[in-house]
């Protein structure tokens, strides 16, 4: 191509692009004259067939045909085009599904769990799964005879340390820390060599409950908290029942069931027939505890309680094996979400 036939085709290209009618027509000059395989790159690479001595007037000529050629296609809205990648991608395909994760159910439950408590004042606290006796069992009126205490029931690493076999000693940790009144939840992983089946895991989780104030607490208080946390998390109709039993730092202890949620307590598979479903220890503060914490249990009073989270997933979702909420089945995670 000499310099007059560059001018020429130069004249040409411009005339075109000025007559281009749309997006599409002006993309397709775009390509014709400077896309990867254009008339104006295959000018640039033919260059060294160019004589010498002219090379340097006609390389001039050459760019300045591409710039006046780009900046008419930018005038026209084409700009420089998208890059060589993006012409390559078809933009019209659908995108690609990496499919949207659900919550996992026992997340969920601890998170709701936190929503009811938060309404009724209850703050969140948190603390170590490693633990030390003291705080584990012996602030919590647990004697060393025990059986809990035996290392055939927890896991010891040492005289001194221990895998939490219960989320108490995070309420342990509070009252040390804090004075009354105390009003907390402590959710979180706890450990018990139990031999894993469809009820029990060696490793769960829990909920545990703490009100402490300098004003007197009574069992009263604390089931109408229960009450109202069986109504929030289980449906309307839901309620209490309070039976007696025992735990080193309540005193009086109680066990409580919830009626159960498939048959509003008429009755069913779910609950053996009896109505009720076991979810919780619960009780009022031993007085021994508030010593063990420097309080005076002559000044304050308090309940505490304590519910598996495992448990509440299991009954609120109809899980029958307690195994499905670890092995991460994503078959079984999604029917949760
Ligand atoms: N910590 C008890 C358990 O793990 C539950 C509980 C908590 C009972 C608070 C009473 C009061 O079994």
């Amino acid at each position: 191509m000499t310099l007059a036939e560059l001018e020429n085709a130069k004249a040409e290209s411009l005339k075109e692009i000025a007559a281009a009618a749309d997006a599409a027509a002006i993309e397709a000059l775009r390509v014709k004259y400077v896309g990867r395989n254009g008339s104006i790159p295959a000018l640039i690479k033919a260059m060294k067939d160019v004589p010498k001595e002219e090379r340097p007037a006609f390389g001039k000529a050459v760019q300045a045909w591409r710039a006046e050629v780009e900046a008419a296609l930018a005038a026209k809205g084409g700009g420089a085009g998208p890059s060589e990648k993006e012409v390559d991608a078809d933009l019209t395909l659908p995108g690609r599904w990496w499919g949207l994760g659900v919550k996992h159910p026992l997340s969920r439950v601890i998170e709701e769990s936190a929503a009811i408590f938060a309404r009724l004042g209850f703050t969140v606290a948190d603390g170590p799964e490693l633990e030390n006796r003291f705080n584990n069992f012996t602030a919590l009126n647990t004697p060393e005879h025990h059986p809990s205490q035996d290392r055939t029931d927890t896991f010891w690493f040492g005289e001194d340390c221990l895998l939490r076999t219960q989320t108490s000693p995070v309420q342990i940790r509070t009252m040390m820390e804090n004075k009354p009144p105390i009003r907390v939840i402590c959710p979180g992983r706890t450990y018990r060599r139990d031999t894993t089946d469809a009820t029990h895991s060696a490793n769960f989780h829990q909920i545990e409950g703490l009100y402490v104030d300098t004003k007197p607490v009574s069992l009263a208080d604390l089931k109408s908290v229960l009450a109202y946390f069986a109504k929030e998390m289980m449906g309307d109709g839901v309620t209490v029942r309070f039976r007696p039993h025992f735990f080193p730092f309540t005193e009086p202890s109680v066990e409580v069931d919830f009626t159960c949620h498939v048959c509003k307590g008429k009755g069913c598979n779910v609950c053996k027939q009896s109505g009720w479903i076991e979810v919780a220890g619960a009780g009022m503060v031993d007085p021994r505890v508030f010593g063990h914490v420097g309080y005076d249990a002559e000044k304050v009073s308090g309940y505490a309680f304590g519910f598996g989270v495992e448990r509440i997933a299991m009954i609120k979702y109809g899980i029958p094996d307690i195994r499905w909420l670890y092995e991460n089945d994503v078959r079984f995670l999604n029917q949760l979400g």
